[in-house]
């Protein structure tokens, strides 16, 4: 049975990956993605991060499809990031109730916030607020059982909501264990907004969904292992303009051969290639040594 719907393929936030500049170097140089979604912008010392409002800048995001996404910790902050995010043009909103980062989740924010049925509860009515604005929702199902998911299910229901995207795991495991593809059609079945899944895809198979009627999917480190997955194109080409994107964006932006390297290594960490022809690139402490060993993959390659 197929979809009378285009089947929709969003690339997953994933912090310290998936930048403004890698956002673009994909969409330009690989595509196949409908949406790519920011990493979350939070409040830090009272206020929305800098850096976080900059990778979301209308400048930076140009020409590419982008979902900006907020993590917050109840009403006040959720006000307070979309505000922002609003001032800055944005009408299109992802919550993150799923980020099972323990520091984030003590604070009540991403997974914990599952627990806290009040706190969600002031996110819906700050939603129902701002009529304006498409929402949507990244969750896991619940941070110590799935009985928190299923207990604000009603909630979420009531939400405002284009769709959810739903990890199917716990988020005291972190990424261990399987994603449980059981627990998401459980979910799904009790969950009246279209659905995306997330967790462990390598590939899109459309086919492989359409028994449960899914809005789509969403992937993460399967493509930033494999960014041209979702295009026609030679892989080499498309990790070698990427790279030349990011390389000049690194270099004229940051200051010094470690800042630079930070980030380019960021580039190359979860890519599919050779380990032989990755461990010189991701060992190099100066530029000079990094610029051998990705020429060096350049012509092993070729
Ligand atoms: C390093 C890292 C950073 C992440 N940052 C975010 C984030 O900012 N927001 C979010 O919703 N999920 C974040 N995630 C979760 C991913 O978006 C995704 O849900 C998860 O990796 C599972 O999908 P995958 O198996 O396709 O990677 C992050 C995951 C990793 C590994």
């Amino acid at each position: 049975m197929s979809h009378s719907r285009p089947f929709y393929v969003a690339f997953a936030p994933l912090q310290g990956y998936t930048g403004a500049i890698y956002r673009q170097a994909h969409h330009l140089c690989a595509g196949g993605v409908d949406e790519y979604y920011t990493p979350f912008l939070r409040i830090e010392r009272d206020a929305v991060r800098g850096k976080d409002l900059r990778d979301v800048a209308p400048a930076a995001c140009e020409g590419v499809p982008t979902v900006p996404q907020v993590i917050a910790n109840g009403g006040d902050e959720f006000a307070r990031l979309c505000d922002a995010l609003q001032g800055q043009g944005w009408n299109r909103i992802d919550l993150n109730m799923g980020c099972p980062f323990p520091m984030q989740v003590r604070a009540g924010r991403g997974c914990g916030l599952l627990q806290h049925r009040e706190r969600v509860e002031e996110i819906r009515r700050e939603m129902l607020r701002r009529s304006d604005v498409a929402f949507s929702v990244k969750m896991r199902l619940g941070q110590e059982s799935e009985t928190e998911g299923e207990a604000i299910m009603s909630i979420v229901n009531a939400m405002p909501l284009l769709h959810v995207t739903l990890h199917p795991r716990l988020g005291r495991q972190q990424y261990k264990g399987e994603a449980d593809r059981d627990a998401f059609i459980r979910f799904a079945q009790r969950c009246q907004h279209p659905m995306v899944y997330n967790g462990d895809l390598t590939e899109v198979s459309q086919h492989e969904w359409d028994a449960l009627h899914i809005k789509g999917v969403m992937l993460g480190r399967g493509l930033l292992a494999r960014p041209w997955m979702l295009c026609e194109r030679d892989p080499q080409e498309v990790v070698g303009e990427m790279h030349a994107l990011i390389y000049r964006h690194a270099t004229t932006r940051l200051c010094g051969d470690s800042q630079i390297l930070a980030h380019l290594h960021a580039f190359w960490e979860y890519l599919d290639i050779p380990h032989r022809l990755k461990k010189p690139i991701m060992k190099a402490t100066t530029l000079s040594r990094y610029n051998e060993a990705v020429a060096n993959y350049t012509k092993k390659i070729s």
